[in-house]
C-alpha cells in the first residue's frame, strides 16, 4: 500500500462517499464497501491505494475532477476493478468496460456485492457493441485504456455524456509511442481530446505513475 500525503487544500474536490481516515497512523482516502485487491478494512471503510490508482492519486493530490456521489459512471478500461470498486463504492449506475477477459473474471467478482456495478466485457474502441446497454447523458466518462488511440477512444465516447459532464482520462505515453519523447506524446493526444472537450485540467502523475497525464475537461 502506497501512503502520500494527502492535498493540504482540504476535501472540498473530493466526491460524497470518498473520505480521508487513519489507517495505522497514516491518513488515506477510503471508501465504504468490500475489499477487493486486499487493501486495510477499518470500519467498513476500505484504503484506497493511491500507487495502484490513478483516480486514487489525482484525488489524493487535489485534482478536481468532477465526480460526485451519486453519479452515473461509464468507466474504460476497468481491468480487475481495483479502481472502478471504490467509484462504484460512492456513485450510482456504474458501466465498466474491459475487453481483456483474465482481468474482467476480477471484475465480476468486484461486482457481486455492487448491485451498481456492471462489467462489460467489450472493446472502448467499439462504443456501437455498448450503446444499448450504456444510458446516455452518464455524468463521468472516466478513462484509463492502454491502447493507441487513447484520444480517439475519449472522442468516440464523447456520445454517452452529458452536455454538463466531465471527461477524466489519464494517459498513458507508452501505449501510444514507445520511444518518442513524452511531452510530444501528450500534446498529441491532448489535441485530439480538444477536438470534442474543452480541456480544464491537465496534470503529470509522476512519481507514483510515471509517464502518465491526468486529463480533466468538458464536452464542447
Ligand atoms: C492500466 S489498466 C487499467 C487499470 C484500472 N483502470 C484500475 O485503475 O484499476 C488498462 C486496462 O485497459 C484495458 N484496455 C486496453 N485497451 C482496451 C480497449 N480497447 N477496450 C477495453 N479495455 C482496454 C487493458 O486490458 C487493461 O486492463
Amino acid at each position: 500500500m502506497t501512503a502520500t500525503p494527502l492535498a493540504d487544500g482540504g476535501d472540498g474536490h473530493l466526491p460524497d462517499g470518498v473520505e480521508p481516515r487513519t489507517f495505522d497512523g497514516d491518513q488515506r482516502l477510503a471508501t465504504r464497501g468490500e475489499p477487493v485487491y486486499g487493501e486495510p478494512v477499518q470500519d467498513g471503510w476500505r484504503a484506497w491505494d493511491p500507487g495502484r490508482s490513478k483516480l486514487g492519486a489525482m484525488l489524493g493530490r487535489g485534482v478536481e475532477t468532477g465526480f460526485a456521489g451519486g453519479d452515473t459512471v461509464l468507466y474504460l478500461g476497468a481491468a480487475s476493478g481495483t479502481t472502478v470498486s471504490h467509484v462504484a463504492d460512492f456513485a450510482g449506475p456504474t458501466y465498466a468496460v474491459e475487453f481483456a477477459p483474465r482481468p474482467a473474471r476480477d471484475l465480476v467478482r468486484a461486482a457481486e456485492s455492487r448491485p451498481n456495478l456492471f462489467p462489460l466485457l467489450k472493446d472502448a474502441r467499439k462504443p456501437a457493441t455498448y450503446a444499448h446497454v450504456v444510458e446516455s447523458g452518464v455524468d463521468v466518462l472516466f478513462q484509463d485504456v492502454a491502447t493507441r488511440g487513447q484520444g480517439e477512444v475519449a472522442c468516440r465516447n464523447r456520445q454517452f455524456l452529458a452536455d454538463d459532464g466531465w471527461l477524466v482520462a489519464t494517459i498513458k505515453a507508452r501505449s501510444e509511442d514507445v520511444t518518442g519523447p513524452t511531452e510530444v506524446t501528450f500534446g498529441h493526444v491532448v489535441e485530439t481530446i480538444e477536438s470534442e472537450y474543452e480541456v480544464v485540467t491537465t496534470e503529470r502523475m509522476d512519481p507514483l505513475h510515471e509517464d502518465h497525464l491526468a486529463v480533466v475537461a468538458r464536452p464542447r
